[in-house]
């Protein structure tokens, strides 16, 4: 027990929760750190251009803003982030623009899925090498997605719910790529529609939190199991949130910000699978915001 305890310090003490842009109400360019250690934020190098909506990776030590809203367009730029010299550089830009898409890194690739380049929703997906400083397109989905989430387990890519502009409904299916065959598959669906969800693995299982269907903004949470393909509730957050961010610390799932409906939310709370209890965090980030990158880095040193 009490090495455990020890462990966890270690491993809490080394990570950072980075918040990058978002919606207060507008595209701001405004980026900040959660510290586990301290409990508290501070913030770091705003981003070169105001983005909202965009994806948010760790990939090789950087962190990589993806595409997004930038007050007026939809963009394909893409800035990295390095947390050592506190800086962002400017990238490759994707293929197409791309707001409130998912991103995620699977094999060593960084993928951008689906998303709205402004006129309508997208199945294009496309793939990131750093080492080349590439884009490419792959296999696109079987559903034009925008306000889609992502997450990788088992080294398959998943695209959950979201919005297809063409029914004009929100989506409870959900479907998964493997990178080998470049095929993309239909898996079991949600219980209910989601659009917006905040999309994050733990312990090798897929969660998809809050979202909405139309002006329902939820607090529902599900959880999907790679091995049974089935998906299961469980305890409901605290508040409804959509457009939040979501990531995966220490064994616990954080979901950070988002908003409720009418409002901005500039809290964070976290779910902890072995309680199956949401527990509000007590410090609240400096700004409402809603469509925030989130993601976890390693302190730098
Ligand atoms: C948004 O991006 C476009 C294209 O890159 C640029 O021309 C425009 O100035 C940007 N708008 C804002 C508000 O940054
Ligand atoms: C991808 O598909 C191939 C061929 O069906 C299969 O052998 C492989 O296990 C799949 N990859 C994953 C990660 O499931």
């Amino acid at each position: 027990m009490q090495w455990r305890f020890v462990q966890a310090l270690a491993f809490l003490s080394f990570q950072l929760m980075v918040v990058v842009g978002g919606q207060a109400p507008k595209a701001i360019r405004s980026v900040e750190c959660y510290d586990f250690k301290e409990e508290r934020w501070h913030q770091v190098a705003e981003l070169p251009s105001r983005r909202c909506r965009a994806g948010m990776v760790y990939m090789a030590g950087l962190v990589f803003a993806v595409g997004g809203f930038n007050g007026s367009l939809r963009v394909r730029t893409v800035d990295s982030y390095d947390p050592v010299k506190d800086q962002w550089t400017s990238v490759a830009n994707m293929r197409d623009r791309r707001s409130t898409l998912g991103a995620a890194v699977l094999n060593g690739l960084l993928y951008a899925v689906g998303g709205f380049d402004g006129s309508t929703g997208l199945s294009s997906v496309e793939a990131y090498n750093i080492k080349s400083n590439e884009w490419f397109h792959v296999a696109p989905m079987n559903t034009r997605r925008s306000s889609v989430g992502v997450g990788v387990v088992g080294g398959l890519l998943y695209a959950v719910g979201g919005y297809d502009g063409a029914s004009r409904q929100c989506l409870s299916t959900v479907e998964c790529y493997n990178a080998t065959t470049n095929e993309w598959t239909y898996i079991a669906e949600m219980s209910t529609r989601r659009s917006g969800a905040g999309v994050g693995v733990l312990n090798n299982l897929l969660y998809a939190v809050g979202g909405h269907d139309g002006p329902l903004v939820r607090k529902s949470v599900e959880v999907y199991d790679p091995s049974t393909n089935t998906w299961r509730q469980v305890a409901d957050m605290n508040m409804c949130r959509r457009n939040a961010g979501v990531c995966a610390v220490n064994g616990l799932l954080y979901v950070v910000g988002g908003d409720d409906g009418s409002c901005n939310l500039a809290s964070v709370e976290y779910y902890n699978p072995t309680t199956d209890k949401w527990t509000v965090v007590s410090s609240c980030m400096s700004t409402g915001r809603s469509y925030a990158g989130v993601t976890v880095i390693d302190k730098p040193l």
